[in-house]
């Protein structure tokens, strides 16, 4: 899929990996619509970035909210006359270390709401964005030489494969999306959309900030080479490597520099 003169929506754009993705794409002339809940940064992301970029303030777990940010962006495009590419759903979120340990020190299960929040954004949200947008990606002029229409990229995790202790909700939503990814690329084949998740393992951003300097150099250790934590610029590369080699398909890529998650710290 050409990326210069189309539109993607990228969700969680307002911040790590998926506003280095959205800033990537808008410089090499694609049209990005970031759907996002923090409305400050994403007000602010589409001043830097002018007319070929829009924010629209975003909950991917709540499913108007969703249909509400793909009416505007389609609306946004008819008006620009760049049609839809694809889409990044990039929103997530993670508790890091060990606080959503299945059982805790006190005998307390895991509560349902850590599941739901969790599952709900990473897994239902995820879905629902790519379920919505996709009416209107299945109804674009598809594109010589393989009559292409559109790229739906996904964010797995390591935690997919190796998940740490305390992200058993976490490991569910990204072994899901894994998971998801092949019957995905099935069922839109026939349309000439694909499906590409990637897996990274730990990249810098606002939610591995979070995660402390000893638990982050302890992580950065176990890498293999290089010995350091990715870069959201280096996820952007590949996004645009999948959006444009229509050979990647139905398929999950680790991006991780040889690093398996160990169990202990
Ligand atoms: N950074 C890493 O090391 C790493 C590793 C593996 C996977 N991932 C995955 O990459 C994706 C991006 O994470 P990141 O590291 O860039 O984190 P980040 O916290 O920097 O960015 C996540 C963005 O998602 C937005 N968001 C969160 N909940 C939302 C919701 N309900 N609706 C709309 N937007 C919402 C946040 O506002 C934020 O802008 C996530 O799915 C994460 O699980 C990250």
């Amino acid at each position: 899929m050409k990326i210069a003169d189309r539109t993607f929506i990228v969700s969680g754009g307002a911040s790590g990996l998926g506003l280095a993705t959205a800033k990537d794409l808008h410089s090499h002339g694609a049209y990005v619509s970031i759907l996002d809940m923090d409305a400050d940064a994403g007000e602010a992301l589409i001043k830097e970035l002018g007319s070929r970029a829009a924010f629209f303030a975003t909950d991917v777990s709540e499913t108007e909210s969703i249909a509400a940010a793909v009416i505007d962006t389609v609306e946004w495009a008819r008006r620009t006359g760049k049609e839809l590419g694809g889409v990044l759903a990039a929103a997530g979120v993670g508790n890091p270390g060990k606080v959503d340990q299945i059982i805790d020190k006190h005998n307390e299960p895991l509560s349902l709401s850590s599941i739901d929040f969790v599952l709900n954004i990473n897994l239902r949200g995820t879905l629902d964005l790519i379920r919505q947008a996709l009416p209107h990606m299945v109804a674009v002029t598809p594109l010589e030489p393989d009559n292409e229409r559109g790229v739906l990229l996904l964010v797995s995790s390591s935690a997919a494969f190796d998940g740490q202790p305390g992200q058993v909700a976490y490991a569910a939503s990204k072994g899901a999306i894994a998971s998801l990814t092949l019957p995905l690329a099935r069922d839109l084949a026939r349309y000439g959309i694909r499906a590409v998740t990637i897996a990274p393992s730990l990249f810098e951003s606002k939610m591995t900030s979070m995660l402390g300097e000893k638990a982050k150099k302890s992580l950065e250790r176990v890498m293999e080479f290089p010995v350091r934590a990715g870069k959201p610029e280096e996820f952007a590369r590949l996004v645009r490597e999948a959006i444009e080699n229509p050979m990647l398909n139905g398929t999950v890529i680790r991006l991780d520099g040889a690093m398996r998650m160990p169990s202990k710290m």
